[in-house]
């Protein structure tokens, strides 16, 4: 992942170039209203950039194939069916969700499966290009080792994991952001009035500005720790494991929840109000927080978490300073819902509609 510029420049010239065409479609609206979930191909394609080695056209049928795919199993994920089925796996005939979820998963395998024939049909040290490439590269280095773990099976579910980690989370992620900055325009005039200070007119900012820029940068935290996106991912012991006078057996589910942590009334002033200033000190500084954990801890953490913030800041930043964000004609401030969100493997916003008002 590092070799293919997570984290760094590389990849940051990537997100400035699909920014550019995040914002042409934007402005294809013409002002009038549309969907939330319109920003979506903009940072589902930084994540198929590092699957796939391109980004995709907005209206390449493949994209929207995975696309409408990635939305349906996510859907499915947070179907209550599906979790009866987890606990009573022996009931699974009664339950059909499961099995149409596989079946979703599985049509997303047919179109990975086509990348990594094309990748293993050319592959050599120099043609590495993306995070397939490099599994394919790797896994024919150790073609004649035994035992070796880069076998297709596994393959197959690191690049899975990829899709599945790395979409959603960050797309969600910046709908709600906008949806945010809706609902408090006050706090939407506040980071624009930062980027006119610190931002040249006529470029972008760049992740390294976030340091010039508390409030935006406060902004966003606020808004990870707010949604709460992922409350829990399930986990499994690797082996027997003694912690805090409980014995977990090797192999147990164990579900940390994230929201206890981030909604935690001993560690946030306001948990449940909107707050930018939980990051701010009393002169308006950027303050790092212990307990800002969206990409959980530990060694099994989020492995997008550099680039996911970067995304975050970068098109964020990129859409305030072109355009304002309000509510489409006859919806109030007041009527923007943020307390219902649909039971998704994410929590979602509701489906809800914004107009981008080009900026001077
Ligand atoms: C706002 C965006 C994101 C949030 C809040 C988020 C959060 C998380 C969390 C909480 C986990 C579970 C960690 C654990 O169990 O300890 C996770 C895992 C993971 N994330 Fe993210 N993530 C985000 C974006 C991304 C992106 C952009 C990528 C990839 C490009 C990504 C790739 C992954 C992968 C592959 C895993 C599984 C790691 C493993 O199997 O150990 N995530 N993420």
């Amino acid at each position: 992942m590092r070799n293919l510029g997570m984290g760094k420049q590389m990849i940051e010239g990537k997100i400035f170039e699909e920014l550019h065409f995040l914002i042409e479609r934007i402005k294809s609206f013409k002002g009038e209203p549309f969907t939330l979930p319109s920003f979506n191909c903009a940072p589902i394609n930084i994540t198929f950039v590092m699957l796939f080695g391109d980004r995709f056209d907005y209206k390449d049928p493949t994209f929207l194939t995975l696309l409408r795919l990635i939305d349906e199993v996510m859907i499915l994920l947070g179907s209550p069916y599906l979790n009866y089925f987890n606990f009573y796996p022996f009931l699974g005939f009664l339950f059909k969700t499961h099995k149409i979820m596989l079946k979703k998963i599985e049509d997303v395998r047919v179109i990975l499966r086509q990348y990594m024939k094309a990748s293993r049909e050319d592959i050599n040290e120099n043609s590495v290009r993306s995070y397939i490439d490099a599994l394919i590269f790797k896994q024919q280095e150790e073609k004649n080792k035994k035992d070796s773990l880069f076998h297709d099976d596994n393959l197959m579910a690191s690049i899975l994991d990829l899709v599945m980690a790395g979409t959603e989370t960050i797309a969600t992620t910046l709908q709600w952001s906008i949806l945010l900055m809706m609902k408090y325009p006050e706090i939407q005039k506040k980071v624009q009035e930062e980027i006119g200070r610190t931002v040249k007119a006529g470029s972008w900012a760049t992740y390294e500005d976030r340091k010039n820029m508390p409030y935006t940068n406060a902004v966003l935290h606020e808004v990870q720790r707010f949604i709460t996106l992922l409350p829990h991912v399930p986990r499994c012991t690797a082996v027997d494991t003694h912690f805090r006078g409980y014995f977990l057996p090797k192999g147990i589910i164990v579900i940390p929840s994230l929201t206890s942590v981030l909604l935690d009334k001993t560690q946030w002033e306001t948990p449940h109000k909107f707050n930018p200033n939980h990051f701010l000190d009393a002169e308006g500084n950027f303050v790092k927080k212990g307990a800002f954990l969206p990409f959980s801890t530990g060694r099994r953490n989020c492995i997008g978490e550099s680039l996911a913030k970067m995304e975050l800041f970068v098109f964020f930043v990129g859409l305030l300073q072109t355009f304002t964000f309000r509510p489409q004609p006859g919806v109030s401030e007041s009527d923007l819902d943020l307390t219902v969100p649909q039971t998704t493997f994410t929590l979602r916003p509701q489906p809800q509609a914004t107009c981008a008002v080009l900026r001077e």
